[in-house]
């Protein structure tokens, strides 16, 4: 029970804390990854933990199907539909885009579970707004027609509830940093429809923990990443009715290493990805934890990660982004030459 909210208890946590001793050593850093991307559903990632929350309320509510929106490859929407495979829910995303011309990555794994997803194209006059808005209508009306309860998850399952997952990450961590005697630890994750990063921050303040949590942007925010903040915070304040303030000053999101816009191919961050692979094994996707893992990198080559300081990295999952065709293809061309015909 957290904040007077309960869970389904799916998960394999504590997840590991993993040291990245090769990198650490290179960086002169004291790197951890936060394993979240191996947890148990659906090849896993952060999305899992708020689905615990959700899928709770789904059930306790009656629904018999789980709604949700994203990009065409959202991680989130795989994960919802894993968790809908797992409790005997139906489930379906609802996506703009084009289709990419092969069953490939995420819309691969959504279809083995059994999760049809529903691609509104655009059209050159609506807004992405006004056409999710419209499709979402529309397929909900078509379950519903057949009988369903739908329970409707906005995108990255980021909403009042869901931080709910990550608030209770951080009272993990501080107490996996405390048992290994760690402290002065700085946790860094991936920001994107911001749940992960909100759960986490509330859960420190709230919870006082030893932590120090940094969002890093991965895509740019209209009006500012701090303001997107700031409106997420008043909200899930008044949601929960605490009496806690985090000032703007508090927020420590970082905007540097977007790259411009959101799933994007970039040649500094496949670098990172490829960085990582190489020193320690792990892998990590271009779209998230690949520009997140590229701001740490430059963060600790220009100081503004301090030597020897403790920085702890939630490994967020989003591994089968690394099979979505536009990324493939740019991975191809660099790194052909390590197959040899012989
Ligand atoms: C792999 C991965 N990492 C990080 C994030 C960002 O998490 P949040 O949307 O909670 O900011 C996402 C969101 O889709 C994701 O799929």
């Amino acid at each position: 029970m957290t904040l007077g909210h309960d869970k389904l208890s799916f998960l394999n946590t504590p997840t590991r804390l993993d040291r990245m001793n090769r990198i650490s050593d290179d960086l002169g850093i004291n790197l951890f990854l936060k394993r979240d991307d191996l947890t148990n559903f659906g090849t896993g990632g952060n999305k899992l933990r708020k689905l615990e929350y959700l899928a709770k309320d789904a059930m306790d509510k009656g629904a018999t199907m789980l709604l949700t929106v994203g990009g065409p490859q959202t991680n989130h929407g795989r994960l919802t539909g894993a968790v809908a495979a797992k409790y005997g829910l139906k489930a379906a995303i609802v996506a703009v885009g084009a289709y990419p011309g092969e069953l490939s990555a995420n819309l691969l794994l959504d279809g083995i579970m059994g999760c049809p997803v529903y691609l509104a194209a655009e059209d050159g006059v609506h807004t992405e707004d006004e056409l999710l808005h419209k499709a979402v209508r529309q397929v909900t009306e078509e379950w519903e027609a057949k009988g369903e309860k739908i329970y409707y998850i906005p995108m990255g399952g980021s909403n009042e509830l869901g931080i709910l997952g990550y608030y209770d990450c951080a009272v993990e961590l501080a107490e996996q940093t405390a048992q290994m005697g760690l402290t002065d630890v700085r946790v860094i994750t991936t920001v994107g429809s911001m749940g992960t990063y909100m759960g986490l921050q509330v859960g420190t303040k709230n919870e006082k923990l030893p932590l120090h949590i940094t969002g890093i942007g991965i895509e740019p925010f209209e009006g500012g990443i701090v303001n997107k903040a700031e409106k997420y915070f008043e909200k899930v304040k008044e949601f929960y009715g605490l009496s806690l303030d985090i000032p703007a000053r508090d927020f420590d999101l970082i905007e540097d290493y977007h790259f411009g816009a959101y799933n994007n191919p970039v040649k500094e961050v496949r670098e990172a990805m490829y960085y990582m692979g190489r020193k320690e094994a792990i892998i990590l996707d271009p779209c998230y934890t690949g520009k997140t893992f590229t701001g740490i990198v430059d963060m600790a080559k220009t100081g503004k990660i301090k030597p020897g300081e403790n920085v702890i990295m939630i490994h967020t999952g989003g591994i089968p982004g690394i099979y979505t065709k536009h990324h493939r293809i740019e991975m191809e061309k660099e790194l052909e030459s390590y197959i040899h015909i012989i």
